[in-house]
């Protein structure tokens, strides 16, 4: 058959029997393959394989064993498959989706990193505030708190995510091309609305990139899946376009003006010897903004279901909020050591609800060896976030949600032993370069929010927390989102 020859001494990896043509479909489950898969790794392993349709691919858990592979043999993990999905995302230019992961992908990536710390978390030249970041999630929040106030007068209950989507999206598009959309803005709110759209087709294990029949079947999410895409894109390249035609050397605005700046003048001093085409510098805004405003978004509607679903804590967050702020002055994100409770209950979030399950797919560049496997080149590689911050030998009850088990004994400060087993950015060579703003956004947004208004559901009403599988996982939608105002506020003007 097509079994691989395995060199003297290396173990074959070991998974569960598959099909001839569908493989492990079956067993996979279309609906929560993190739940299978971490579920089958209790009886394969930290290193297994399975097919999808004919394609091996191999599936990491446990957080040593992924340490191992994506931090100590980095290079040779840090590759990104050929998928079908991903050659519609960008036209096929994505820094983050893209098959490249040589010099290419190195300097682009350091190019994003450092147009991203320019315009976000390095201080701010010309304000009270710290940072930019600071300055457009306070003024975001702030145009939040209003929204949420002027709904439940009109309407007695809300939608939140319809309107936290766009005030994070505002804040990375404020980042990115400083611009403003407000609320009721037709086009912004169709597209940035539109997302689950894409998170439902660039998962890991869509049936589409694995069985090439399932590319020429007539697909509806593969179609709107394609739709977004051109949509997106048009929407970028026209704010680039106009990036273009009011361009002053002297007065660069935003990171479109930084990158387009350091396309012309080709400052890549340390990649001198290779020569990136201007198009692959001025593009890297579409991953800067797509991943930008999807993945806070999330985070901030999960955590404000988890509010309404624990009034207690809740509670506890806003005694904390009282305590070190008070009520006269706004949060800020130098607040963040002071404030123990709140920053564990955002790492409960995020572990609790491990909305992106799996990294993006990840695919071995050389042939390798990981806890005496042998495992080939150019193989497919899931990284099972999910099974990690659920995994009982890392953690007491997984499934309670509970932020104190961040806290030191005596509950004044973040356990940093717990906090860094919690796996959500992913690690090594590929992982998240917004970790800072999307960690800081979150603190921001949420406690600018509380600070102000209590949430609730009406009595009897319930709340659906089943997570929808999908690159980033959504709940359902919930339309009775209540906001109540703590206290009389002074007018600022
Ligand atoms: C990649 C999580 C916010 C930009 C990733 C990956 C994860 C992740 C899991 C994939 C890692 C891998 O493949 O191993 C998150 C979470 C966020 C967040 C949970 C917020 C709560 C952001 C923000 C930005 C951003 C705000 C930019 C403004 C990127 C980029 C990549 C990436 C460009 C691709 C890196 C590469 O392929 O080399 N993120 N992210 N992320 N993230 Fe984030």
């Amino acid at each position: 058959s097509f079994q691989q020859k395995i060199p003297k001494g290396l173990k074959r990896l070991p998974g569960p029997r598959s099909y001839p043509l569908i493989g492990n479909v079956l067993e996979l489950g279309r609906s929560n393959p993190h739940l299978t898969l971490a579920q089958m790794s209790q009886k394969y392993g930290d290193v297994m394989q399975i097919r999808i349709g004919t394609r091996p691919v191999l599936v990491l858990s446990g957080l040593d064993t992924i340490k191992q592979a994506l931090v100590k043999q980095g290079e040779d993990f840090m590759g990104r498959p050929d998928l079908y999905s991903f050659r519609h995302i960008a036209d096929g230019q994505s820094l983050t989706f893209s098959t490249d992961s040589g010099e290419v992908w190195r300097a682009r990536r350091k190019l994003a990193q450092n147009a991203l710390k320019a315009f976000s978390v390095s201080p701010s030249p010309n304000s009270s505030s710290i940072c930019l970041l600071e300055e457009h999630v306070s003024k975001e929040a702030d145009c939040l708190i209003k929204k949420f106030l002027q709904l439940m007068k009109e309407e007695k209950r809300f939608d939140p995510y319809r309107y936290v989507v766009v005030s994070a999206a505002n804040v990375i598009c404020a980042i990115c091309f400083g611009k403003h959309y407000s609320h009721d803005d037709k086009e912004f709110l169709s597209i940035v609305n539109a997302s689950d759209e894409f998170g439902e087709v660039a998962a890991s294990g869509n049936l589409a990139d694995f069985i090439p029949v399932f590319q020429y079947l007539p697909n509806r999410a593969m179609k709107k899946f394609r739709e977004f895409n051109t949509r997106f894109l048009r929407l970028l390249q026209n704010m680039v376009k106009e990036h273009y035609k009011s361009f002053e050397k002297d007065n660069i605005r935003d990171i479109t003006d930084s990158l387009i700046e350091q396309s012309q003048e080709n400052k890549v001093e340390a990649n001198a010897h290779i020569q990136l085409p201007k198009e692959k510098i001025v593009n890297l805004v579409n991953d800067l903004f797509g991943a930008g405003f999807d993945t806070v978004t999330t985070a901030l509607s999960w955590s404000l279901m988890y509010l309404v679903t624990y009034p207690d804590i809740q509670k506890k967050i806003q005694e904390e909020l009282d305590q070190t702020i008070g009520r006269e002055r706004r949060p800020r994100l130098s607040d963040r050591p002071m404030l123990p409770y709140t920053e564990a209950f955002i790492l409960e979030m995020f572990r609790h609800s491990t909305f992106l399950p799996f990294t993006i797919p990840h695919c071995t560049t050389k042939d390798t060896v990981l806890n005496g496997y042998f495992i080939p080149k150019d193989l497919c590689v899931f990284v099972n976030q999910w099974q990690v911050n659920h995994d009982e030998k890392l953690w007491k009850e997984p499934s309670t949600f509970d932020p104190k088990r961040f806290l030191s004994a005596r509950g004044t400060e973040i356990n940093k032993v717990e906090s860094e087993k919690m796996l959500v950015f992913g690690v090594g060579k590929r992982k998240c370069i917004g970790e800072t703003i999307g960690r800081w956004e979150v603190f921001l947004f949420l406690t600018t929010l509380l600070q102000q208004l209590e949430f609730s559901v009406p009595d009897g009403e319930k709340v659906d927390m089943t997570p929808q599988y999908g690159l980033t996982m959504k709940h359902k939608r919930c339309e009775h989102f209540q906001a109540r105002q703590r206290f009389p506020v002074q007018s600022s003007e």
